[in-house]
């Protein structure tokens, strides 16, 4: 006692040197592997950005098509993964379908388990990025009681993971080309974003020397909580709360309940640790949001007028500008992907897709680092002093 810094919630520790993404929350800047946020989503695809995030350079033309390929050799996962997803509640959260899929990888793939083999972590990461759209396809045509659908390799990432979800043995779908590039920018924006609570999880969980694939599935366990990545469910619920309470009309209402810290309700989709000005990640989000709505000429679908009025309300009130809360990427994402047709109770598994590579590539540098401990946290102990028992019969 007396010895260790007490910081809740790490206020102030930095739990490791990192390589890979930079923040700067007062100026809202977000950088992978030094390049811009804005540029990444402008002109490369996910892949791509898994490539430089995991190798810390993007690739030439010839390497991006040697991983793409490379990707798309291991799409499908083990037959028998079916048997084993068959063990849910057709009625279980997606998020825990997920959580327990991807820690059954490591019981499939033993050739790839061994955390300090750089061979090992290199296969494991490859399968990872390749298997997570299906396995969360999986995931859903296993709630909703159609047959999965197998990977098609032609497709792009994100195209290939909209005809898993929404294609059936009867009915081809044929992905809009707008509406892949929107799932391909939500996978980008998601992809990493330093030590957040998910990706401090996979790095202490793989301090152990566990296998990447259980080290992964204990991030996408903590993804799931309503403050990280649930977010993005829990703010279109939130927005479908408010139109049964009466639409727009209720918004100041509800504004007034948020700001009443007695309620205990939160404008979900607002706010960021990190971000004290705009989230970066927001601005290009809105942008995709306002052009897939107007490929679907959905502009008028009250669940986006709520949230347009929302966002207005919230960054003009006080209680908002003074603690800086913006709209954060999960606002947008979550109206992007109900346009797009992922159902709501899926879009934690989108993120979790997405955020994959981000957790393998912090993964990666921890365990390449020499001076890298298993992380042990000390405490301040504020219980008893050393005491002495009393037999039962004597104790009050
Ligand atoms: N609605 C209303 N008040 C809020 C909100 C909100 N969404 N967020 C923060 N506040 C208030 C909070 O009550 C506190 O007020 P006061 O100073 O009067 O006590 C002040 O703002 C500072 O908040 P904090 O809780 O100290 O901030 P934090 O850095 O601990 O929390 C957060 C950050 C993201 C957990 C929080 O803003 C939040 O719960 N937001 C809603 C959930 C959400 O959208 N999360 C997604 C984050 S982005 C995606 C991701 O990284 O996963």
């Amino acid at each position: 006692t007396g010895k260790f810094t007490y910081d809740p919630g790490f206020l102030s520790t930095a739990s490791c040197n990192s390589t890979i993404t930079y923040i700067d929350g007062d100026k809202g800047e977000l950088l992978y592997r030094g390049y811009p946020i804005e540029q990444l989503a402008q002109n490369c695809n996910y892949l791509e950005t898994c490539y430089l995030l995991l190798k810390g350079e993007l690739p030439n033309q010839k390497e991006r098509d040697d991983f793409t390929k490379l990707v798309t050799n291991h799409t499908m996962v083990n037959e028998q993964m079916q048997f084993f997803l068959r063990g849910f509640r057709r009625d279980a959260h997606p998020m825990a379908i997920m959580t327990g899929l991807v820690g059954a990888l490591s019981a499939f793939y033993h050739d790839s388990t061994d955390i300090h083999n750089a061979e090992h972590r290199e296969i494991s990461a490859i399968r990872l990025i390749a298997k997570m759209p299906t396995l969360v396809a999986m995931a859903y045509k296993y709630t909703i009681g159609q047959p999965y659908i197998y990977p098609k390799n032609d497709l792009t990432y994100a195209g290939n993971f909209m005809r898993m979800m929404f294609a059936t043995p009867c009915e081809e779908y044929t992905p809009n080309e707008v509406l892949v590039r929107a799932m391909d920018r939500i996978f980008i924006l998601h992809a990493d974003h330093e030590q957040n609570a998910s990706t401090s999880t996979v790095r202490l969980c793989g301090s152990s020397g566990t296998n990447p694939f259980a080290a992964i599935a204990a991030g996408v366990a903590c993804l799931w909580g309503p403050a990280h990545g649930g977010a993005n469910e829990a703010a279109l619920n939130m927005l479908e709360d408010v139109h049964r309470m009466g639409g727009v009309e209720k918004i100041g209402e509800f504004v007034r309940q948020v700001k009443d810290k007695s309620s205990g309700i939160k404008l979900m989709g607002f706010g960021h640790r990190v971000y004290k000005n705009y989230d970066p990640r927001a601005k290009l989000m809105r942008e995709t949001c306002h052009e897939v709505l107007d490929t679907l000429g959905l502009h008028d679908d009250p669940i986006f007028k709520l949230a347009m009025s929302l966002e207005k309300i919230a960054l003009e009130d006080e209680y908002f500008v003074a603690r800086k809360l913006y709209p954060n990427v999960d606002f947008y994402s979550g109206i992007v992907q109900r346009a797009i047709g992922i159902p709501v109770s899926l879009f934690t598994a989108v993120f979790a897709l997405a955020r994959t590579v981000g957790w393998i590539a912090q993964l990666n540098e921890m365990i390449a680092d020499p001076e890298y401990k298993i992380g042990r946290p000390r405490q301040l102990y504020t219980g008893a002093t050393a005491r002495t028992l009393k037999p039962i019969e004597q104790r009050g």
